[in-house]
């Protein structure tokens, strides 16, 4: 059952192809390949948001799949992070569209976010277009290998400083070193899916 509280959520989470009808054509072409599909985000959301108080980031959030699929499926607040403005106009459309009340979509880079006001955070391989460019989603912004070991070493570095406790979902995770404080929960989906808990 569906955890918005207003709009018309109807039937969109029902099927990959649903939802991502919601957008327009070109951004449903690369949802195979690039944004979360429905029941990988129910997975995650669910142990990410264990309840009302959690705050979940998704660093790299594109057009907000994982952020409007999450709220639906658990409690808490879903703010998505992405560095494209068109994909964050479109989420920010959609999820006005569903009512979903409990998603903050904001345009930026992650390296000027502070994850430690997060309780868990959700990683899809967000720089692997940095180091594959035939995986990349369009030209629009600068790609390289420097920005994929900048991006991942913040990103290490920030997970290491997160409190106890912290939720880390990963999906498709190409980093291989996922801090020893984080302790894996649990693997999914082929192994594509991980859930972690910092422990220490
Ligand atoms: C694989 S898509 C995942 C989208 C979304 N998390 C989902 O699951 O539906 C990764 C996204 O991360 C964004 N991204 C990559 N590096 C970023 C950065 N440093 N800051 C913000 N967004 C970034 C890309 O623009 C892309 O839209």
């Amino acid at each position: 059952m569906s955890q918005f509280t207003t709009g018309d959520a109807g039937d969109v989470f029902s099927s990959d192809a649903a939802f991502d009808a919601l957008y327009p054509v070109y951004i449903g072409a690369l949802s195979a390949i690039h944004w979360t599909p429905l029941e990988v985000a129910a997975k995650a959301a669910v142990f990410l948001a264990p309840d009302d108080n959690a705050r979940v980031l998704d660093i790299g959030s594109g057009v907000g799949k994982f952020c409007i699929a999450g709220a639906h499926f658990a409690p808490g607040h879903f703010t998505g992070i992405e560095q494209r403005t068109n994909f964050v106009k479109a989420g920010n459309k959609v999820a006005r569209q569903l009512g979903a009340q409990r998603v903050t979509l904001l345009h930026g880079n992650f390296m000027d976010l502070d994850l430690g006001a997060y309780t868990g955070i959700y990683f899809y391989n967000s720089f692997h277009e940095n180091i594959v460019h035939d995986d990349a989603l369009d030209e629009k912004i600068e790609l390289s290998s420097e920005l994929y070991e900048r991006y991942t070493g913040h990103l290490l570095h920030e997970l290491k400083q997160m409190p106890v406790g912290t939720r880390l979902a990963t999906y498709w995770l190409s980093i291989t070193e996922i801090p020893a404080c984080y302790k894996e929960q649990g693997s999914y989906f082929g192994d594509l899916l991980k859930l972690w808990i910092k422990e220490y």
